[in-house]
């Protein structure tokens, strides 16, 4: 470790006792991305993970910094304690909007990915027999909409695999392409394996085709940069209470200025439209706005969007790219030291090193085809938090690598998957 950076850190450990002291200091620290004590002091100073737990399970839910708890106690007792109403702000959909490369007025905040997939979902045109090319590897919140309007509209779901590599995985969508193909609804990062998909290449492929493209954003923000705009999606839907560092409950919708008016917007209310008029006869509901805050609609949480800006506060402090190739060298670490324990590790998450992101999934192959999943469950007693996916056959056990886990953590981990292999 360079000697300036240690310094740092331990000055930053030294003030341990003072959490706002800490993070005055933390945001001064030179842009070494790979220092652990540097991570373990901001560990130690902004999340409330008690001692002795090690969390892994980022891509379910991200932990939540003090300051973006304190912003959304601050919030409720501000409201709780003046009467204050929030009323409409677009603070929080232009943080978004900076971060992801669009307009602002390109964003709708909802409660979670989901809601944002149902907008695509039933809001793009589709007739009976037209085609939606997916994954095997979908979350029930990136598919069951889809399943839905298929059951009740007779829309038809197509699905292809997952490659190694990006360029393989490009190769099967494009195989998988037909002249019915209306709609590309894949994800950005998939929830099982975690690796990232070329979406870029995916939505140039699908425009040229005359294709729309619905992706689901579930992981991205916070762990890996990207830009809407580049990559030309139609749609994207993601969250803020994983990778960024939320609390639970706060999403967005991104919706292609272009693709507005031709999107049905389904569920409407208070601030869709500022025009109605119920005493005129006939009552006249005026136009919907001209931007995506149509699909943002009535009371909103104001204490949870005042958090949500404060995590991306925090995570602009701290450097996206700092964070992203932090939570990327743990994941490779991980990857690396699972790959030494030999064929009872089965790797499925791709080694290449632009599909990997910052989720590494394996199934433990030492004769009891029940072993990933009571793996999971019997560290869960030892205080280490994992995900098992069982969905869609994958059976695997999944880990999640935030800034705040170690290598020390990592290989506390690989001595439990040890102890199970035989
Ligand atoms: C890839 C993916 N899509 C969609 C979802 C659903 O997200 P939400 O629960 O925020 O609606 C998840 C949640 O884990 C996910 O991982």
């Amino acid at each position: 470790m360079k000697r300036k950076s240690f310094l740092t850190a331990a000055a930053l450990m030294a003030a341990a006792g003072s959490r706002a002291g800490v993070r005055r200091q933390f945001m001064q620290m030179p842009a070494e991305t790979d220092d652990e004590q540097y991570w373990s002091a901001l560990r130690a100073s902004l999340f409330p993970i008690e001692n002795g737990r090690i969390f892994l399970n980022n891509g379910t839910m991200g932990i939540t910094p003090y300051p973006v708890l304190s912003a959304l106690q601050n919030g409720f007792e501000h409201a709780a304690s003046k009467g204050a109403y929030p009323g409409h702000t677009d603070d929080l959909q232009k943080a978004i909007a900076e971060l992801i490369g669009c307009d602002f007025d390109e964003i709708a905040i909802t409660k979670n990915v989901s809601e944002g997939i149902n907008h695509a979902c039933w809001g793009i045109p589709m007739s009976k027999g037209d085609e939606v090319l997916m994954t095997t590897h979908e979350h029930a919140g990136g598919c069951i909409t889809w399943l839905h309007r298929a059951n009740m509209e007779g829309i038809v779901i197509k699905t292809f695999a997952l490659g190694k590599t990006a360029n393989e995985t490009l190769e099967n969508l494009q195989k998988a392409v037909t002249k019915k193909t209306r709609v590309i609804a894949v994800p950005h990062i998939p929830c099982t394996i975690g690796q990232i998909l070329p979406v870029n290449e995916i939505c140039e492929f699908a425009i040229n085709r005359g294709i729309v493209t619905a992706i689901d954003g579930a992981h991205p923000l916070g762990m890996i940069r990207f830009n809407v705009k580049e990559m030309g999606c139609d749609y994207y839907s993601g969250c803020l209470h994983k990778w960024a560092l939320a609390p639970l409950g706060l999403g967005y919708f991104y919706i292609n200025r272009k693709k507005l008016d031709k999107t049905r917007c389904t569920h409407v209310a208070a601030y869709s439209s500022n025009e109605f008029n119920m005493a005129a006869t006939p009552p006249t509901g005026g136009k919907l706005v001209d931007n995506a805050h149509r699909f943002s609609y009535g009371t909103f949480c104001g204490p949870m969007y005042e958090a949500g800006l404060e995590a991306l506060k925090l995570y602009k402090k701290i450097g996206p790219e700092r964070i992203e190739t932090r939570v990327r060298a743990l994941a490779a670490y991980l990857q690396e030291s699972l790959m030494a324990l030999g064929d009872k590790i089965i790797m499925l998450t791709p080694t290449e090193a632009k599909s990997r992101g910052a989720q590494i999934a394996f199934r433990i192959n030492n004769g009891n085809p029940k072993a990933s999943s009571e793996f999971v469950t019997s560290l869960y007693s030892k205080k280490i938090t994992l995900r098992y996916v069982g969905e869609n056959g994958v059976d695997c056990v999944r880990v999640s690598t935030h800034y705040y886990n170690s290598r020390e953590e990592i290989d506390t981990l690989v001595s439990e998957i040890k102890k199970v292999l035989g």
